[in-house]
């Protein structure tokens, strides 16, 4: 239904027109009975897709990036449709617009999409007793993150006070937080990805954080090894839970469609480069900090490539997009059916066995 009828519909629309229709519609499913009841129908409950990271239990490892649901309006949907977790925001501390529109294009051929959002929020106040009012709504969701982001009006030099007062009003009521310094779109922000910057940003939410939720950073696809490297030592010395990679890309690799925007990049183009990422931290990590991989899955291949990259979970946006509210169902099925081939009881083994047969070998099972 969606394919041959949804999709045209919204794709014949500008992206933001087409995503506001959407969230007016879905957000009937925010009533939590309808949204348990469409979720009988869409979440693959199953043990070997059950997965512990940074103290947290997940149902499956396919998790909503930040940015769809901003201003926490359609937890109902997302809870419905499946997802193991849910990030949401990008929140700033202000209140602020975002960019003029249009600021995101499809680039269909490519399956990817173009953004310079650049953090439309209700601010960090209002997104408070959102979270608080929906908590006390649902009995039971899916884990929930709250990515927080700088201001736009907010300098540099004072960008650690504007991230302290998004957490301090909404830690509480989140599961885990994630700490986005890797939006293209917000002027210097990346700097913040900076030894020096980021070490104090991160020593500053420590501090604050005394219910000890777990502090995951999130990274551009545009940084140098050696700067992950810098990152990566950052997040050990203020003792981060993990670090999420990654954001959209400035840069425009993979391409087929000819197109001149500024803005990230995101989806099917961005694959290899995150997926080289990954890999690259998850060697560097050995385990010992939880890693999310992050940047055009579109298949259940592409999960289980990530997870064999290292990764323990992963999290989709521009798939979601094009592939509609089955989409996550589809990835678990396609876990379960690898699985199933080649009798793996969770999905660490199944990465093994997925590495094991990318690289030739005959009996992939002796890997485990
Ligand atoms: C994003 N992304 C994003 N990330 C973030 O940390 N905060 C945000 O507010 C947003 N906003 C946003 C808007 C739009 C329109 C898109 C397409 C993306 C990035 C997103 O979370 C993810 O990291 C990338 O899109 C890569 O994943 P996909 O889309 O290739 O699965």
């Amino acid at each position: 239904m969606y394919d041959y009828l949804l999709k045209p519909l919204l794709f014949s629309l500008d992206p933001e027109t087409a995503h506001d229709l959407m969230r007016s519609v879905c957000r009937v499913v925010n009533w939590p009975a309808l949204s348990q009841l469409v979720r009988s129908q869409f979440a693959v409950d199953d043990a070997r897709l059950k997965v512990s990271v940074a103290g947290l239990s997940f149902d499956n490892p396919v998790g909503l990036a930040a940015g769809f649901d901003k201003n926490v309006e359609l937890l109902g949907l997302w809870n419905a449709i499946g997802f193991g977790h849910i990030e949401l925001g990008t929140v700033t501390s202000l209140a602020q617009p975002g960019n003029p529109r249009p600021r995101i294009f499809r680039l269909v051929n490519d399956k990817a999409l173009i953004n310079r959002m650049g953090f439309p929020s209700g601010g960090a106040d209002e997104i408070e007793k959102r979270l608080k009012l929906i908590r006390g709504r649902f009995s039971s969701l899916p884990i929930i993150g709250m990515n927080i982001g700088k201001s736009k009006v907010t300098e540099l030099e004072k960008a650690v006070d504007d991230y302290c007062c998004s957490f301090s009003r909404v830690h509480h009521y989140v599961d885990y937080i994630t700490v986005n310094v890797s939006s293209p779109n917000t002027p210097g922000l990346r700097q913040l990805q900076e030894r020096d910057r980021l070490l104090e940003l991160l020593k500053a939410l420590q501090k604050l954080n005394a219910l000890r939720k777990p502090i995951f950073v999130k990274l551009a696809p545009d940084l140098t090894f050696e700067a992950i490297e810098e990152v990566l030592e950052c997040c050990f010395d203020s003792g981060m839970a993990g670090v999420i990679a990654t954001n959209t890309t400035i840069g425009r690799a993979g391409l087929t469609t000819r197109i001149d925007q500024a803005g990230g990049l995101s989806g099917k183009p961005l694959f290899n480069r995150s997926l080289e990422v990954v890999r690259f931290i998850g060697e560097r990590l050995q385990g010992r900090m939880a890693l999310i991989g992050v940047g055009g899955v579109s298949t259940s291949d592409d999960v289980l490539a990530m997870l064999a990259a290292g990764a323990e979970l992963v999290q989709v946006y521009t798939g979601l997009v094009y592939g509609g509210p089955g989409f996550v169902k589809s990835l678990n099925l396609g876990l379960l059916s690898f699985m199933g081939q080649y009798e793996c009881s969770s999905l660490q083994e199944a990465a093994l066995v997925w590495k094991s047969l990318k690289s030739g070998n005959l009996h992939p099972r002796a890997a485990v």
